[in-house]
């Protein structure tokens, strides 16, 4: 005998997530949209009822992954019966939609990053094989709007987003066109997400877009009303109580104003951390990417950026062999480098994009030309990862506890510049910020001492 219940029936979900930390954050959205409806998340797609690739579509590799996983995932849906919704959403979704379909018929929806709120309503249609299977129309304030104001937080340290979209049109990037135009939230609606989150204990937020530093939303009416720029979003939220940490990624330097700048030495929420991609150090290809800055300029914002706050560090993206790149235009870039001192950057390969001004540039680098300047390029930022890692042995840091190692008594950590921090430390410290004396240094993480057992010593 079956007891009359309103929960629903539980049905499992398993969400792919590819691409940059918008998608990261969208999954966490999806998974929050679809809860109501009883799908629990599940670490494999096997047994899935649910599979949601949510996809990007940046370069040439990250799309053609989408197309294999779905191979993939077609034999897993058929070894179950046909018993498995598969959805494509994100980047790939809204640049090609119809092709997916067209590619791989076991796909049963595809729909843009802006209609996630969507979702349940197209899971619905979808198992009475009725309706549209396709959704990728531009209407992201909906898409805000329309999602549950309250989430559920994993762990303490969380995304928000705050910025969606891209009006910058760099000739080699497809995100204008899968994220459509941009658009700024309000702060009444980031606040109410910010303190949602704090309240289930996150402390380290990292306010998220496309061009995040030129988020520019109504401020609230209690404040004067009026638009505020990303520095007074961050003293304004820096007054929630239980947020300690407060980051934004990914700027662009043409967005990075006085007020964002002076906000870092007036700020200590303000993490000495910024993500600021240069892409090149040559004048003439920051042109012909239609970047609308010069290397000097950059350099000068990263001066005014130490000046603010001393121990600020840098990370930033490069592309290597864009159309019409010579070997001097790269030294700009390796010169660009070495100036900076990057705590950690990443660099790849330029991949013509279908549609974008640069895949119809004259002067496309040969492949074994790529390659080569990508491991120049990648040799000395590793290196200098390494060293920026190093610098801190000896120190002993705030790191906040993320989670419990794989042992007992072991610890995870997050220091202010982004280090990864292994320690021993009891796991009841997972939330909280610590003290950690610095012992040992990799290339990609830190090793420490709680630092009461370093009193103790
Ligand atoms: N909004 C961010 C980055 C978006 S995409 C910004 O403006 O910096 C993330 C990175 O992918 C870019 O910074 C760039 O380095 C890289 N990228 C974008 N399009 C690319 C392409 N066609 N080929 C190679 N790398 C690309
Ligand atoms: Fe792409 Fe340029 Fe926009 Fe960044 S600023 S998302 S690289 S178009
Ligand atoms: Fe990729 Fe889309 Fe992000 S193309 S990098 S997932 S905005």
């Amino acid at each position: 005998m079956t007891t009359p219940t309103s929960r629903p029936e539980p049905k499992r979900l398993f969400i792919k997530t590819y691409g940059c930390q918008m998608n990261v954050y969208d999954s966490e959205r999806m998974r929050d949209v679809l809860r109501p409806l009883g799908y629990q998340p599940v670490d494999g797609p096997e047994t899935a009822d649910l599979v949601v690739l949510n996809t990007c579509h940046i370069r040439e590799k990250a799309t053609e992954k989408v197309y294999s996983e779905l191979g993939q995932i077609k034999k897993m849906k058929e070894a179950a019966g046909g018993k498995m919704t598969i959805a494509v959403a994100g980047c790939v979704a809204q640049a090609e939609g119809a092709e997916i379909m067209r590619r791989q018929p076991a796909v049963d929806l595809v729909l843009g990053p802006q209609a996630y709120h969507k979702l349940p309503e197209m899971v619905a249609r979808a198992s009475r094989a009725a309706g549209d299977r396709l959704e990728t129309e531009f209407e992201t304030l909906e898409k805000f709007d329309a999602l549950p104001k309250q989430r559920e937080a994993d762990g303490p340290a969380a995304f928000l987003s705050v910025q969606e979209g891209c009006d910058k049109f760099c000739t080699f990037c497809v995100v204008p066109y899968t994220r459509g135009a941009e658009l700024s939230r309000p702060v009444d609606d980031i606040v109410m997400e910010a303190r949602s989150l704090a309240a289930q204990g996150v402390r380290d937020i990292s306010l998220l877009g496309q061009n995040v530093n030129a988020w520019h939303g109504a401020a609230p009416k209690l404040e004067g009303g009026g638009e505020w720029g990303l520095g007074q979003l961050a003293r304004h939220l820096s007054k929630i109580g239980g947020i300690d940490r407060i980051r934004y990624t990914t700027s662009h330097p043409r967005d990075m104003d006085d007020d964002l700048i002076a906000a870092h030495g007036e700020v200590p929420e303000l993490m000495p951390f910024l993500h600021l991609p240069v892409q090149s150090g040559s004048d003439r290809i920051l042109k012909a990417m239609n970047r609308g800055h010069t290397a000097e300029h950059y350099l000068d914002i990263m001066r005014r950026m130490r000046d603010a706050r001393p121990d600020m560090a840098l990370a930033s993206d490069f592309i290597v062999g864009f159309p019409g790149e010579s070997d001097q235009d790269f030294e700009d870039t390796m010169n660009l480098v070495r100036e900076v001192g990057y705590a950690i950057a990443y660099s790849f390969k330029y991949s013509p994009r279908p549609g974008t001004p640069a895949a119809d540039m004259f002067g496309h680098v040969p492949e074994e030309v790529k390659d080569e300047r990508l491991q120049r390029l990648q040799a000395l930022l590793k290196q200098q990862q390494t060293e920026f890692n190093a610098s801190k042995v000896g120190e002993t840091l705030p790191v906040l506890v993320t989670g419990k190692g794989k042992m007992p008594g072991q610890a995870h950590g997050r220091s202010p510049w982004m280090q990864a921090v292994h320690f021993d430390a009891p796991e009841s410290l997972v939330g909280q910020i610590v003290d950690v004396k610095i012992v040992g240094s990799t290339m990609s993480s830190l090793t420490g001492e709680y630092a009461r057992a370093v009193e103790a010593a």
